[in-house]
């Protein structure tokens, strides 16, 4: 059987243009959320629009891994900045943390997942160079950090601090480190490659409506020329 790429994004904005590129599509619902097959640049993807939120995300993911077995799950979508980058700059994951999970409180190191004990899970090499290869092939300005995930909008500099403090991240969004932690679970390769939307901050947020197409157009230049290499 030949591989079949996963490719996920929470909203239309970020993955509508591989579903108008498939052909000999195949849609199906499964828990509420659609999934498009087919074949798009050269290779078998699926695509999902999760929704937005860590929830939707692991669901979509889950059933990647699980009814659709693909190879390797990428997660393409918006971010806001949390230090040294400006709107339109791209950030792939060498790993993701879940900057809303806590158990401090009981001993834990902020950030941990307990179960795994990792509060970092690392994206697939192979992945990172690929698309930092084709970033730089499309002339964009990308960098290799962490990213951060949470449950909420960030628009506030004490929360921006907080979360770069707290996890060394460069960006913060809402499902790449939930697609990590399923991927992960279930042994699947993973890569998560945002552009810059907004500044995280409170001035700043208003930026987001305004940039995050064409920002979540040039994180989906990065996929479109990654999958010719896959
Ligand atoms: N996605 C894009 N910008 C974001 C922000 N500031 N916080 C969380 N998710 C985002």
């Amino acid at each position: 059987m030949s591989k079949v790429i996963g490719i996920i994004g929470a909203m239309d904005i970020e993955v509508e243009k591989f579903i108008e590129n498939l052909s000999d599509i195949e849609k199906v619902t499964i828990s509420g959320i659609d999934f498009y097959s087919g074949t798009a640049f050269g290779k078998k993807i699926v695509v999902v629009k999760s929704g937005v939120g860590k929830v939707f995300a692991s669901i979509a993911t889950e059933i990647l891994c699980i009814k659709f077995g693909v190879s390797c799950v990428i997660n393409t979508g918006v971010a806001g900045a949390l230090y040294g980058l400006k709107i339109g700059d791209i950030v792939v994951s060498n790993s993701v943390c879940q900057h809303d999970m806590d158990t401090s409180a009981i001993g834990d190191p902020i950030g941990l997942i307990s179960g795994i004990n990792k509060v970092y899970l690392n994206a697939d090499e192979n992945l990172v160079s690929l698309a930092l290869s084709s970033a730089n092939k499309n002339g964009l300005n990308a960098v290799s950090g962490i990213i951060a995930s949470g449950d909420k909008f960030v628009a506030d500099k004490n929360e921006k601090e907080y979360i770069y403090k707290n996890f060394s991240a460069l960006c913060v969004e809402m499902e790449g480190a939930s697609v990590g932690q399923t991927a992960y679970l279930n042994s699947v390769p993973f890569i998560v490659i945002r552009a810059i939307s907004d500044d995280g901050d409170d001035s700043h947020a208003v930026e987001f409506v305004k940039f995050a197409k064409e920002s979540a157009i040039k994180a989906n230049a990065i996929i479109c020329d990654m999958l010719q290499n896959i």
